[in-house]
């Protein structure tokens, strides 16, 4: 059973307070750090903030009192590994639907904290916790190495330029090769953009100096990947994160130096997918946009990912499904709150043959939970940014899985989707 419910006010990779949480129980202790996106989607849990003096208004010190004042008394004798039951009286506690009287943070923390804790009482690693004796799937990465959008400086208007190693054989494999690609594009960048394009954005992706243009961007990508001798082991994707260049008035995209309509961005999407190796699109329209999204899902044979469009959460994942609108599901336990209800949201989207992708936040420290949920959902596909610490922290730990598994582990989605 529970003993104590514990939490600390930490810093996060952009020198921002978050929350660790610990849960002791008298045979294991579990401990989590909360991620926090910047680019959030609108119908995302409620990231609780003091709004005082300390740390710009960003200090998370009622959430730590939260959690102890508040959370402690309700958990204390709950059975660690019963995880629904854990999360049950959380939802029961907050009673709101976006975790506004918690916080969603204080909400995500315990519930990982929890699951470390029953993954420690049973002595499995916590993948195989959460996925059972069978967990063998080691998830094919989308390396983001270049951005733009609200995670980096520049001009570009996507996110994330994301390349896909999808003829690599292994976790091992996908990070070797995609470390020569980076290394190679820092090269060209350095040269025909300036030393100042070597600067990194929020996920470790490059930042190119003068490059507006998301083609130039993949442009920049292919060529890195030819140079290393990789051509057709690599495909492209993007995290094009729409919403942030939608006139919610107008209804329109600012793009290119552009108003674009939407038909007209649907017709640069189709473009943009007939010229370049491109088997991935995340967020191409805003977020509220479920019909537009479903006519391009329906328009391109490629996975469209749902992140802000459905914030992890089962019900907006169900009108999702009922457009028609993406086939495939970005996860983020913080979006929603608890691992029970990411992981429904999980389980809802592959029945529906929607695909999931395991995702970090802009915002984390180098704790590797991620890492492993990925392994126990089997979802097949991470992203998990580039280079910095906290990025490189989950690469490794997915190696240190795939060596202990050995020949038991296998790679990437199931079938060919990607290939
Ligand atoms: P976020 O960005 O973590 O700041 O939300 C990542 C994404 O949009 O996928
Ligand atoms: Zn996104």
């Amino acid at each position: 059973p529970i003993e104590s419910v514990a939490a600390r006010e930490i810093l996060d990779n952009r020198l921002e307070p978050t929350l660790r949480v610990t849960v002791e129980t008298p045979v294991g202790t579990g401990r989590a750090d909360v991620p926090r996106g910047r680019s959030r989607g609108a119908h995302e849990a409620h990231d609780r903030r003091d709004g005082d003096d300390r740390y710009r208004g960003q200090g998370v010190k009622e959430a730590v009192a939260a959690v102890e004042e508040d959370v402690e008394p309700a958990l204390v004798g709950h059975d660690a590994t019963d995880q629904r039951g854990v999360d049950a009286a959380l939802l029961d506690l907050d009673g709101t639907r976006k975790k506004e009287r918690l916080g969603g943070n204080v909400v995500t923390g315990v519930s990982l904290a929890a699951l470390r804790a029953g993954a420690a009482a049973t002595g499995l690693p916590l993948y195989r916790y959460v996925g059972g004796a069978d967990a063998g799937v080691l998830p094919l990465p989308f390396f983001d190495l270049i951005e733009g959008g609200e995670l980096a400086g520049g001009d570009l208007p996507f996110q994330e330029h994301q390349v896909v190693p999808v003829g690599a054989d292994s976790v091992a494999e996908a990070v070797r090769w995609t470390a020569e690609v980076y290394y190679e594009l820092g090269d060209i960048l350095r040269d025909e953009y300036g030393e100042a394009s070597l600067n990194v954005g929020d996920e470790g992706g490059y930042n190119p100096l003068g490059v507006d243009d998301p083609r130039e961007a993949f442009d920049l990508e292919l060529r890195a990947v030819e140079a290393c001798g990789y051509g057709g082991e690599f495909a492209l994707a993007a995290d094009v994160a729409a919403s942030h260049f939608h006139d919610a008035e107008t209804g329109t995209y600012a793009l290119l130096g552009e108003s674009m309509t939407r038909d007209e961005l649907l017709g640069f999407y189709e473009d943009l997918v007939a010229d370049y190796p491109i088997v991935s699109l995340e967020d191409p329209l805003d977020q509220h946009d479920f019909a537009g999204v479903a006519d391009l899902t329906d328009r391109l044979d490629i996975q469209i990912v749902g992140d802000d469009l459905f914030t992890t959460n089962p019900e907006r994942l169900q009108e999702g499904i009922d457009h028609g609108a993406a086939n495939a599901l970005l996860w983020k336990v913080n979006q929603i709150g608890t691992v029970t209800e990411a992981t429904e949201a999980a389980r809802l989207a592959t029945r529906n043959g929607y695909a999931v992708q395991v995702s970090e936040r802009s915002g984390q420290t180098p704790d590797t939970w991620l890492a492993d949920l990925a392994v126990g959902l089997g979802a097949g596909q991470i992203k998990t940014g580039v280079t910095r610490g906290e990025r490189t922290e989950q690469y490794n730990r997915l190696l240190e899985i795939e060596a202990e598994l050995g020949d038991a582990a296998t790679f990437g989605p199931p079938g060919d989707a990607l290939r």
